[in-house]
């Protein structure tokens, strides 16, 4: 296909390679016509990053550079297709690190222009819920969106052909960096939320008692006097040092805190579906693999009578695919950017 053409046959299956640097992730994927992943690849900065307890934007995007080529080859190699079988190249135009992100479109703009095929940039939040729809081929707009990752915290209506009405949005820490930092306070490393997702199981959520903030506008959300909250018992507890709480006094605060913030955005949640009477929820992001919040909000969807759907796990963290997979509908749209476009790192759903 020309670069500066959309969609032109209907019958032909449409291949997308999308890429995604957003963070400390390089992933790499290739989908058919939105919905069928044929490769994908992923490579994570991860273990350079957590000594430092944080993502570190220039490692993340020296780690982009020195990946990315072997990611991309291993989509490949896994989909069984060579570069010159893609119909386009999508990427991740934000929001995301500033460096991280520039080194994925660098890539993708070398690709588009090698290749000569369409380039079409995508929004990772928008991308996230829509590896909903990928899963689950009944799940079409409108839907209450909830976007739940390391950075954002996000709910929406997702009206489609890329419409979102942003109903609110967490107006300190995201909730997936609560997760990080009330790890770092437990002394459970790097990322947090899978190890307080694996840990709280062997918890009683109800031991510690922590605040549920209600932020004034409903659909806000505000997570950081919650981890403040968790400071603050540790420092009571165990004078600030996790090593002096007992494993399972650690198991406690870690399933009180899981408990607390699933509280808040399955209400909010469920807010936003009785309000806006859209009968369906999709959620997305890291934070939307985290097995209690999948449960809970599941259950409490049932109960309204809401379809609930959250993406298998491995599509909710970063991932290619989701690129890949957003960039046919975009395609279709004729939503094709030229080779001199910018990333944006404050882009959100619009
Ligand atoms: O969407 P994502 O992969 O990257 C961003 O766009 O930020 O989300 C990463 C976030 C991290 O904060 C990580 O701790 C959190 O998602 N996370 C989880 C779980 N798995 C990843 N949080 C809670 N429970 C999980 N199982
Ligand atoms: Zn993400």
């Amino acid at each position: 296909m020309p670069r500066d053409g959309a969609a032109s046959t209907k019958s032909a299956a449409i291949r997308i390679l999308g890429i995604e640097t957003s963070c400390d992730e390089t992933a790499v994927g290739i989908v058919e016509d939105g919905r069928r992943i044929l490769g994908h690849a992923v490579a994570s900065s991860l273990t350079l990053h957590a000594p430092y307890g944080g993502v570190i934007p220039e490692i993340a995007a020296r780690a982009h550079v020195e990946t990315i080529w072997d990611m991309t080859l291993q989509a490949l190699a896994e989909s069984r297709l060579s570069l010159a079988d893609l119909d386009a190249v999508a990427v991740t135009q934000g929001p995301g690190l500033p460096g991280a992100l520039l080194v994925g479109l660098a890539f993708a703009k070398g690709l588009a222009l090698c290749l000569d095929r369409p380039l079409i940039p995508v929004d990772h939040l928008a991308a996230h819920l829509y590896a909903g729809e990928m899963s689950d081929e009944t799940v079409q707009p409108p839907y209450v969106g909830l976007v739940v990752s390391g950075g954002h915290t996000v709910l929406c209506v997702a009206h489609g052909e890329g419409r979102f009405e942003v109903l609110g949005e967490t107006k300190d820490d995201a909730v997936g960096e609560a997760f990080d930092k009330v790890a770092k306070l437990l002394g459970l490393g790097y990322p947090g939320g899978p190890v307080i997702d694996r840990l709280s199981e062997e918890g009683r959520p109800a031991s510690v008692v922590l605040p549920r903030a209600q932020s004034k506008q409903p659909f806000d959300f505000s997570f950081s006097g919650l981890k403040t909250a968790v400071f603050h018992y540790v420092r009571k507890a165990a004078d600030g040092q996790p090593a002096g709480l007992e494993p399972q006094q650690i198991a406690d605060i870690a399933a009180s805190f899981q408990e607390a913030a699933v509280d808040v955005l399955v209400t909010k949640t469920l807010r936003a579906a009785q309000r806006t009477g859209v009968r369906r929820v999709v959620a997305g992001g890291g934070v939307a693999a985290n097995r209690r919040l999948r449960a809970r909000l599941t259950e409490a969807g049932a109960a309204d009578k809401l379809q609930v759907v959250f993406p298998p796990p491995a599509l909710c963290l970063d991932n290619g695919a989701m690129i890949a997979g957003l960039a046919y509908p975009l395609l279709q749209r004729g939503r094709v950017a030229p080779l001199s476009v910018a990333s944006d790192p404050n882009l959100c759903l619009t």
